[in-house]
């Protein structure tokens, strides 16, 4: 696949279709793409701000408990025929990661505003195409990083960013492991699945249960693994702090702790990896709850389990969901009660009305995949140092790192065809 660059996919004509003005007391009509987990959750909280006119899955099961939300709605299996619909001004996409940037750009080429689930992208590639597109259709795009909405981290970020602790010396960034096992056995596709879109742009691959809803986010085919799945809530916040979120790091190696069982999940899903950026401190990201460690880990914290540590010349400040910690606690302002997820989605509805830029849009989504994405690349290389250019996003001398900054797109799951 052809990597685009900034400049030449910008230079791609894009024919819009025109877009209605929303007033003041208008409530847009929603569409929700993956009627699972994650998309039930989300759509409840939009109910409250919009309609929900349209929704549609590949598993007739989830699409039933999506259209459940809201009598009368359209549902469909295939999602091009929600964006087809004049109704529909907004897209809830809660698909699975290999699903995001395809069903994006065609949500934003058909002129509806996008809320989608991280992580934004399956590949490096794909967050450039997206971003590119968010600007040349003007459309609004909030990722669901909804931990930019939460205080705790908001004031985290502020402190760092202020200088309140200090010069950094060094962060850590503590991971959920993801899960490992298998070999798993190939069972008939069941009926209300099609496992063929399912997969989509990944390859083809016989059905394993362990392969589809939530579980999917085991396996390299669909995602990057714990650096893309927590990794990209956390690693979002890192960014912001180190003033990094429009750019990344420069270097990464690391190492596996536990490596894949054939036939089984195949995502890393133990590990340590190190970043450098430009300047700045050095980041490790690190999984917790780690049981095995194989190998001799690059650092071991002792004192992590998850969230983010910021260690600075004057401070250290711990920030994890639902928990702020500071070793001078009189620098931590008073935290308000908020609801992150809610604040989140109601930033994003405003955005629709005002067109403002949200509060993650599609560079910073992009930004904190892109994050995740090289240090999984970094590990599936056996966990190499690898050089990394964050303005021209390709590796540095390194032809078999560069191979995986996209990924073949199986047809006719690809851009050309949808
Ligand atoms: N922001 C958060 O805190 C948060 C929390 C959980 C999940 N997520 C994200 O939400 C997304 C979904 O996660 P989940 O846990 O709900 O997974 P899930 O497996 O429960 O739901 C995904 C749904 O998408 C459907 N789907 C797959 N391909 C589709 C297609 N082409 N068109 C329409 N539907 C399709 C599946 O059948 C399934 O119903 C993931 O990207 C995940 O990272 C975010």
């Amino acid at each position: 696949m052809t990597v685009l660059t900034r400049r030449t996919f910008a230079a791609a004509a894009v024919a819009l279709p025109a877009r209605k003005t929303l007033a003041a007391n208008d409530r847009p009509g929603i569409a929700l793409i993956g009627c699972g987990g994650r998309g039930l959750r989300v759509t409840k909280y939009c109910l409250a701000l919009g309609n929900l006119v349209a929704c549609s899955d590949v598993d007739s099961t989830h699409l039933a408990a999506g259209a459940a939300l809201a009598p009368g709605a359209f549902a469909h299996k295939d999602f091009r025929r929600v964006l087809e619909r004049k109704d529909v001004d907004i897209v809830i996409n809660a698909t699975p990661d290999h699903w995001h940037t395809l069903i994006n750009i065609a949500a934003l080429k058909a002129g509806k505003d996008v809320y989608s689930e991280k992580p934004l992208t399956l590949t490096i590639e794909e967050g450039r195409r997206l971003v590119n597109t968010a600007r040349t259709t003007g459309r609004i795009l909030q990722t669901g990083s909804q931990q930019r909405s939460d205080p705790r981290f908001r004031a985290a970020v502020e402190l760092v960013r202020g200088g309140r602790i200090g010069q950094l010396n060094s962060v850590v960034v503590g991971l959920p492991k993801a899960s490992w096992g298998g070999p798993f056995q190939a069972q008939p596709v069941p009926s209300e699945l099609d496992w063929d879109f399912y997969q989509g742009q990944a390859p083809k691959r016989d059905y394993l249960p362990e392969r589809t809803h939530f579980r999917y986010r085991h396996w390299y085919d669909y995602c990057s693994g714990p650096l893309t799945d927590w990794g990209c809530h956390h690693n979002d916040i890192m960014l912001w702090a180190l003033g990094m979120d429009h750019s990344g790091p420069v270097s990464v190696q690391g190492v596996s702790h536990l490596d894949p069982v054939p036939g089984g999940y195949d995502v890393h899903s133990q590990f340590t990896v190190q970043y450098r950026f430009a300047s700045g401190p050095p980041v490790t990201c690190v999984t917790m709850y780690t049981e095995q460690f194989g190998k001799t880990p690059l650092v071991v914290p002792s004192d992590m389990i998850c969230g983010i540590k910021f260690a600075g010349t004057q401070a250290t400040l711990r920030v994890d969901r639902g928990m702020i910690e500071c070793s001078r606690p009189e620098l931590l302002p008073e935290i308000p009660q908020v609801n992150s997820e809610r604040a989140h989605i109601e930033n994003f509805f405003e955005c629709v009305r005002s067109r403002k830029e949200p509060l993650c849009p599609p560079e910073v989504g992009h930004r904190a995949a892109s994050f995740g994405h090289l240090g999984s690349i970094c590990l599936r290389l056996g966990g190499r140092p690898l050089r990394w250019d964050p303005d021209k996003e390709r590796f540095i001398g390194d032809a078999e790192a560069n191979r995986y900054v996209a990924r073949e797109q199986r047809k006719p799951y690809s851009y050309e065809k949808l």
